[in-house]
């Protein structure tokens, strides 16, 4: 298959699996036995769960318990819930995803995770799919995978078989050509803690010693035949005004945040994206937008079942 001129290489250990009677599964599997986990749709009852999983993400990135619910009531067949066998009242992981059309790796018109989701103001606090899912649409774009981190087991691959199911799914639709994502790297913010700003680009393709990629959740998507296809600049972005820009500041890990500008209008905080303060701090409109969170996103194709054109 041919990628864009500026699709990006990065060390993928599988390919793009191509048929959809390929298996995904990519790396020696830990497990025996089988998976701990039964992965299933979502119910409308699982939402009180769902929100209390959310809480792992930085408040200005949660979604909100009544888009939870509008997605469960709406699109619960293509979302997907990983449940512990031995305690099926858990959630232990979820993955979120919305179907579109899309034009392929050749004519990819992905615009950004903001647009793609849907929110009336554009972030990710309001996005409950209303205005962009597309029941006819021929691709499916994963747009959050979170795990319990109380329920990681190493070595039991939750977040793949998570994937792998809406893989299975795809494969299985007739209508479904592509699975894609904007993905989000989730070890940016710890690493830029530790190290300092670096460049998007260079840290999507950085890599361990082993030869794998740095990035957990890169790295699993990358060895289940993730094609990096291109960045997507400014794919999520949030406003806040200035009381809600100072109480994340006091009351959301105060260690992680940093200025990186002498100015401190640019703050690292320990997520994928940083803040910049646009507003003027004497403005007394208590909703003047005061500061505004970006984040760049990697445009990845996970699953095609367009034939190879090598
Ligand atoms: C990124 C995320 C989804 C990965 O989920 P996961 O189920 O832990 O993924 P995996 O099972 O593939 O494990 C990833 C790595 O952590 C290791 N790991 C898993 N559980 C572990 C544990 N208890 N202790 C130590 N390492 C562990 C795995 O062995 C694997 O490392 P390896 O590739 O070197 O073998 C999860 O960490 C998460 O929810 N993060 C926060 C949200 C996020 O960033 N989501 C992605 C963007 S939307």
């Amino acid at each position: 298959m041919a990628l864009p001129e500026n699709a990006q290489a990065l060390p993928a250990k599988r390919r793009l699996v191509t048929s959809p009677d390929s298996a995904l599964v990519s790396r020696p599997d830990r497990r025996e036995g089988g998976s701990s986990y039964d992965i299933e749709t979502w119910k409308k009852s699982d939402v009180p769960a769902l929100v209390a999983l959310e809480q792992l993400w930085a408040p200005w990135l949660r979604k909100s318990q009544a888009d939870f619910l509008y997605i469960a009531d709406h699109f619960p067949d293509v979302q997907r819930i990983a449940r512990p066998k031995t305690d099926p009242d858990t959630v232990a992981g979820q993955t979120t995803v919305i179907q579109i059309n899309w034009g392929g790796p050749e004519k990819d018109d992905f615009t950004t995770w903001d647009k793609i989701t849907g929110g009336p103001d554009g972030s990710v606090k309001n996005s409950n799919f209303s205005e962009t899912f597309r029941r006819d649409g021929n691709t499916y774009v994963l747009t959050a995978a979170t795990v319990d981190p109380t329920i990681r087991i190493h070595g039991e691959r939750l977040a793949p078989q998570l994937v792998t199911s809406v893989v299975d799914m795809a494969s299985r639709d007739p209508n479904i050509l592509y699975v894609i994502s904007a993905f989000r790297p989730s070890d940016l913010g710890k690493y830029e803690q530790e190290h300092g700003p670096i460049d998007f680009d260079k840290y999507v393709k950085m890599q361990r010693g082993d030869g794998e990629l740095h990035d957990t959740w890169l790295r699993g998507v990358t060895n289940l035949g993730m094609i990096p296809i291109r960045t997507i600049k400014d794919s999520m972005r949030v406003t806040a005004t200035r009381e809600e820009f100072e109480g994340y500041k006091r009351d959301y890990h105060r260690e992680l945040w940093k200025p990186i500008t002498e100015d401190r209008r640019t703050w690292l905080c320990g997520e994928t994206g940083t803040w910049q303060i646009v507003g003027d701090p004497h403005n007394p409109d208590p909703n003047a937008v005061y500061a505004e969170y970006k984040e760049d996103n990697l445009l990845g194709l996970v699953y095609s079942k367009q034939p190879s054109s090598h």
